[in-house]
């Protein structure tokens, strides 16, 4: 028996909400924190131990996927979560957003984009047909339609056009999704920075139908202040009884502000990326374990972390690994970064259960203005 997607939210405190996603294949507690797993992987971690973090949901990619190994090849071998041994539910991005960020030679018409793989230059193309297909040969729980990510800034003319392709294409997908008991299909709000373009995508995705909305086209350089300017009007506007997914966010008090303003669940690369480059988020703020002062230090990055890396480890050795290049540095501090905003999650979910969500957020932004780590 196959478990209807289902989105039940639990507790509200303000505009923010804490629920409960039920899939085929497992629950996903929101809001929800999905690290991402462009290439059938975590970099750096088993997916034993990314779901040791807390994780509930992977992000997958389209765009790499179906470049390398092929989405038909993942099919043949047992669909995506067999292939990359992860068995909870996965979602996956459409494409464009990638193809637009990562590709070469790109051209987009009113069919899709083609373009220049950024792996061997060979030619591809992208429709909201063949995403939607190749998000169904690699078994995504969560299918997001395909779309045009409209880049910032853009003029009104220039943000409508896009805005409005994009919601041509949200109804093909929708077609072409069909009816997939057990997978859900969302489809993403763009509008850029004009509050009326976003009602008007709003609607014409409501109009479509979907199983849960994204909030499109932020997180692409307008900065913290107008991203949250937009996170004042945009969620609102989309079904309160429907999961609402923040794409491609963010930094800690990012993800903080957009729970805030209504946000059930997010994505991004940056514990992960930060985690291979020496970054650490802890409580107070973000560490460089390459700084020179971590040498000597025998302290663990955060005391009060419950995670491998500061529980068996110092920062004199994380320093170390890290500065000899150590293949085990990515390792220890991309399961720290994943394990701490796992916990900022939880952290999220049990205020907003218990009505206490503005205290918690006060504590957040208190501890971190303490200075020196
Ligand atoms: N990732 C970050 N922003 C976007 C967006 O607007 N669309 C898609 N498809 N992916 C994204
Ligand atoms: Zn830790």
């Amino acid at each position: 028996m196959t478990k209807k997607f289902n989105f039940d939210v639990t507790a509200t405190d303000g505009r923010a909400r804490t629920g409960v996603i039920t899939t085929s294949r497992g629950d996903i507690r929101t809001p929800a924190f999905m690290p991402v797993g462009t290439a059938a992987t975590v970099k750096a971690m088993l997916p034993e131990s990314v779901r040791a973090t807390g994780a509930d949901i992977l992000l997958g990619n389209t765009y790499h996927l179906m470049l390398r190994p092929t989405a038909e090849r993942i099919a043949r071998l047992g669909g995506l979560h067999r292939f990359m041994n992860w068995e909870r539910p996965i979602l996956t991005d459409s494409g464009g957003f990638q193809v637009m960020s990562l590709a070469g030679l790109r051209k987009l018409t009113e069919e899709g984009v083609t373009f220049k793989s950024h792996i061997d230059g060979s030619r591809h193309a992208l429709t909201p047909e063949r995403s939607v297909e190749i998000q169904a040969l690699l078994g995504s729980d969560i299918v997001m339609a395909f779309d045009e990510c409209t880049p910032y800034p853009a003029d009104e003319a220039t943000a409508r056009r896009s805005m409005e392709l994009s919601m041509r294409w949200a109804r093909r997908s929708r077609d072409a999704f069909g009816d997939r008991p057990g997978h859900a299909l969302f489809g993403i709000q763009q509008g850029s920075i004009y509050r009326d373009q976003r009602a008007e995508s709003a609607e014409k995705l409501r109009e479509i139908g979907f199983d849960g909305y994204a909030v499109g086209g932020l997180a692409v350089g307008e900065g913290q202040e107008m991203m949250f300017s937009v996170l004042d009007y945009a969620p609102e506007m989309l079904p309160a009884d429907k999961p609402r997914y923040l794409m491609g966010v963010g930094k800690p008090d990012d993800i903080v502000g957009a729970v805030e303003r209504g946000i059930d669940m997010m994505d991004c690369v940056l514990p992960s990326r930060s985690g291979r480059t020496g970054q650490a988020f802890t409580r107070f703020g973000v560490v460089n374990i390459r700084n020179a002062r971590h040498q000597d230090d025998p302290r663990p990055l955060d005391e009060q972390c419950t995670c491998p890396a500061c529980r068996n480890y110092s920062r004199a050795y994380l320093h170390h690994v890290n500065r000899a290049q150590e293949i085990i540095a990515s390792m220890l501090l991309t399961w720290h970064n994943l394990h701490y905003f796992q916990e900022l999650m939880q952290g999220l979910r049990d205020a907003i259960a218990e009505g206490r969500l503005a205290g918690f957020v006060a504590d957040f932004h208190a501890l971190r203005a303490g200075g020196d780590i």
